[in-house]
């Protein structure tokens, strides 16, 4: 059985007298003990709705319109609010934040900080709760004697490191990561992923890395899902999606991508951006900006289609474009 099984999850924001912004629209996916899923695409494709709707983490407005979350074989949107705080979040998933680094409470210590998050999910003494802060905080390579300072005392590195900590405290089966390391530079960006995937690898941890960084997607994930508009548009292997891309927005995506090994090639992006979701395009949502985009691609929504096994593709032309690669005049 996989520790995650979403299935036709959609969320919409309610925006008063103007609609609904069709953030989550119909996503489905699964996840095994301690496997790795990266979610790419651009800003505001609705990366970060996904992630607290797969918490149960949601704002007012936010309207689950159906589908499922099954985690450990529960459906967490069947549960009672108390039992899922209880229970559920933090302890059997847990999320780092997208701008987690200045998440913390600035005039409380950092380990006051990380013993509050552990007692208030378990029944532990204060004594025990700061040892386990301060085996924590080793954890992600922060000396325990840190334990005393205030976030300003850290740099962004180390209060990212200390948000890993304390969405590790419970010891969750699933990790949601929103852009862990957008903030930071680059050397600190992989020694962040590869913490991330060191910690994954011993407790077995089920991840959900959200990125717009496809370089970040591709180093640390198992299976990849390429996320435009509310919906998955490809979805399969890292392998199969990275090497083999079918469709035209994941193309795209990785033309923008400079490569350090192979022949130098000229960048290309993909031009425009991506529609409001409270009134997205008619049929293929990636229409207006596909230079591929026929007749029927405005008019009729294609399905996601596993066109080789276990690799999904929403495109209505992706058999006839397997060759044809991402080309914009700019
Ligand atoms: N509370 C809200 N009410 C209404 N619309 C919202 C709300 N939160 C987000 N949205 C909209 O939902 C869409 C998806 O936003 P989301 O933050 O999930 O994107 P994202 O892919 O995480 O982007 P980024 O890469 O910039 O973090 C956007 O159009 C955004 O404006
Ligand atoms: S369905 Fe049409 S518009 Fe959409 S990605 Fe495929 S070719 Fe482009
Ligand atoms: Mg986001």
């Amino acid at each position: 059985m996989p520790v995650l099984d979403v299935d036709d999850l959609t969320m919409y924001y309610e925006i008063p007298f103007r609609g609904f912004v069709r953030a989550v629209d119909g996503i489905s996916f699964s996840l095994e003990k301690g496997e790795s899923l990266g979610i790419v695409g651009e800003s505001g494709c609705g990366k970060s709705s996904l992630a607290i709707t797969l918490m149960r983490l949601l704002p007012k407005n936010a309207r689950i319109i159906k589908g499922r979350v099954i985690l450990d074989g529960i459906n967490i949107y069947e549960l009672p609010e108390d039992r899922l705080r209880k229970e559920i979040r933090w302890k059997r998933i847990s999320m780092v934040f997208q701008g987690a680094m200045n998440a913390l409470h600035p005039i409380i210590k950092v380990g006051d900080q990380i013993v509050e998050a552990i007692m208030l999910h378990e029944d532990v003494s204060k004594e025990e709760a700061w040892k386990r802060a301060g085996d924590l905080l080793e954890l992600v390579g922060i000396d325990r004697s840190r334990l005393d300072n205030y976030p300003f005392e850290f740099s962004g590195g180390m209060r990212q490191r200390a948000m890993i900590a304390m969405a590790l405290a419970l010891n969750p089966d699933v990790l949601l990561a929103d852009e862990p390391t957008t903030a930071l530079d680059v050397i600190v960006q992989a020694q962040i992923l590869k913490l991330i995937k060191d910690l994954q690898r011993k407790f077995g941890i089920s991840l959900i890395l959200i990125s717009h960084d496809v370089s970040v997607i591709a180093e640390m994930s198992d299976k990849v899902a390429v996320m435009y508009a509310g919906k998955f548009q490809e979805f399969g292997s890292a392998f199969d999606v990275f090497l083999n891309p079918l469709h035209p927005y994941t193309k795209g995506l990785l033309s923008g991508v400079p490569s350090v090994k192979g022949k130098p090639r000229r960048l290309k992006s993909i031009p425009g951006a991506p529609p409001n979701l409270l009134n997205p395009p008619k049929g293929c949502r990636f229409a207006p900006r596909c230079p591929f985009a026929k007749e029927k691609c405005f008019e009729e929504e294609p399905d996601l289609v596993e066109i080789e096994d276990k690799h999904y593709v929403r495109c209505h032309f992706a058999e006839e474009l397997r060759e044809v690669p991402w080309d914009v005049s700019e």
